[in-house]
């Protein structure tokens, strides 16, 4: 066994941190994801003490190999297929989001000194969360009760590890977001969030501070612990219609983005899968929270620089024309009806045994 990490996904919005983190803590990391002319192009610019090893964790020999010749301290599991792509791409997805996990577990276990297993998971675990009927915030103990494939991948693949021979922590994430959010603006994504009731509660998570809770991680006394990884209680427990306006807004584009519409406080299915979280212990045994949220905000509207008048002189058209492509534009909706509008537009989101 080397002192190595092994962070998979390591390209994506929350690998790509926790990359630079262990980097920065001076650990020797080795960064997988897929070989794409992008993930190419990063990892010109990555950090000294990080080696690249591109694998599709889909194919279970790549994996085998390539734990075994590097046979880490700890592995960092991130790559999945998310929202609101998981829905186009069922199939591909649970090959990603459960074959590769099942995979690297009984790669990692063959090793004379196995590694820990450090697992992302998600607060999609717990289903569609009426604020309106749930009592108090997401604990590690809540139940969990799956709405949709992304959920219910998630509860398979913490099974996986669970039920493995390793020293493994699962850390349950809320909502991350960056105060670089430019790559992330895309069609989809504004379409995806407008989908979502605008009064759902949502904990927000700076990418930096789940980055710092995966180093922390692979380390930290917690051993077979669920950790639940959101911003401090005081102010990243939002709304979902307050996020992106509020991002926006700090990219210039004040009032550029359509309002949504509220959940049915009627129908308890309606609602999308995330709440507010109590990190009473994430937060003692990871020590990981460092950005509020109107930090978030204030070094978001920094970095957009020179863009911001730009965007902020072509917010009234952007709303006009952002407005036109929501999933309930014209449908005289009054409430919104999240997976309808999902499975319309991408894909049945209900896991495989739920469809109708
Ligand atoms: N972003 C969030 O708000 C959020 C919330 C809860 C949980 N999570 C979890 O955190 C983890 C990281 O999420 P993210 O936001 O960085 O996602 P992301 O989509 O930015 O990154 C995922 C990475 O996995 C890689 N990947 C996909 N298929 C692969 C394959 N076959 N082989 C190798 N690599 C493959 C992708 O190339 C990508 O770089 C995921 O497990 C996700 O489910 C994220």
């Amino acid at each position: 066994m080397t002192d190595t990490v092994l962070v998979t996904g390591a390209f994506g919005l929350v690998g790509s941190a926790t990359v630079h983190r262990l980097a920065a803590d001076g650990r020797r990391v080795v960064a997988t994801d897929l070989d794409t002319p992008g993930n190419q192009k990063a990892a010109a610019a990555l950090p000294v003490g990080v080696t690249v090893r591109w694998a599709d964790l889909t194919d279970p020999s790549a994996v085998g190999a390539l734990v075994a010749d590097i046979t880490p301290s700890a592995i960092i599991h991130l790559a999945a297929v998310i929202p609101p792509f998981i829905y186009q791409r069922r199939g591909l997805a649970e090959k990603v989001n459960v074959g590769a996990t099942a995979s690297l577990v009984a790669a990692a276990e063959k090793l004379p000194t196995p590694p820990r297993f450090v697992l992302a998971s998600s607060i999609a675990v717990y289903g569609s969360r009426n604020p309106h009927t749930v009592s108090g915030v997401l604990t590690a103990d809540t139940p969990v009760h799956p709405a949709d494939i992304y959920g219910d991948h998630k509860v398979r693949a913490e099974a996986l590890v669970r039920s493995s021979a390793l020293d493994w922590v699962i850390l349950r994430l809320g909502g991350v977001l960056t105060v670089n959010p430019g790559s992330y603006m895309k069609m989809d994504n504004f379409y995806f969030e407008g989908t979502l009731p605008t009064d759902g509660r949502l904990q927000t998570v700076d990418v930096r501070d789940v980055a710092r809770a995966f180093a922390a991680a692979t380390t930290a006394d917690a051993v077979g612990e669920t950790l639940l990884i959101g911003g401090d209680d005081h102010t990243h427990r939002l709304l979902q219609g307050d996020v992106a306006p509020a991002m926006a807004a700090a990219l210039g584009l004040v009032g550029g983005l359509p309002t949504g519409l509220k959940g049915d406080p009627h129908d308890d299915a309606g609602w999308f899968n995330t709440d507010w979280m109590d990190t009473t212990r994430s937060q003692e045994v990871l020590d990981f929270q460092r950005h509020s949220w109107p930090q978030m905000l204030i070094e978001t509207a920094a970095n957009a620089g020179i863009k911001r008048p730009l965007l902020r002189l072509v917010a009234p058209l952007a709303k006009q024309v952002l407005q036109r492509r929501t999933a309930y534009y014209g449908t005289g909706q009054r409430y919104a009806d999240p997976w309808q509008a999902i499975k319309a537009k991408w894909g049945d989101p209900r896991p495989d045994g739920s469809q109708a």
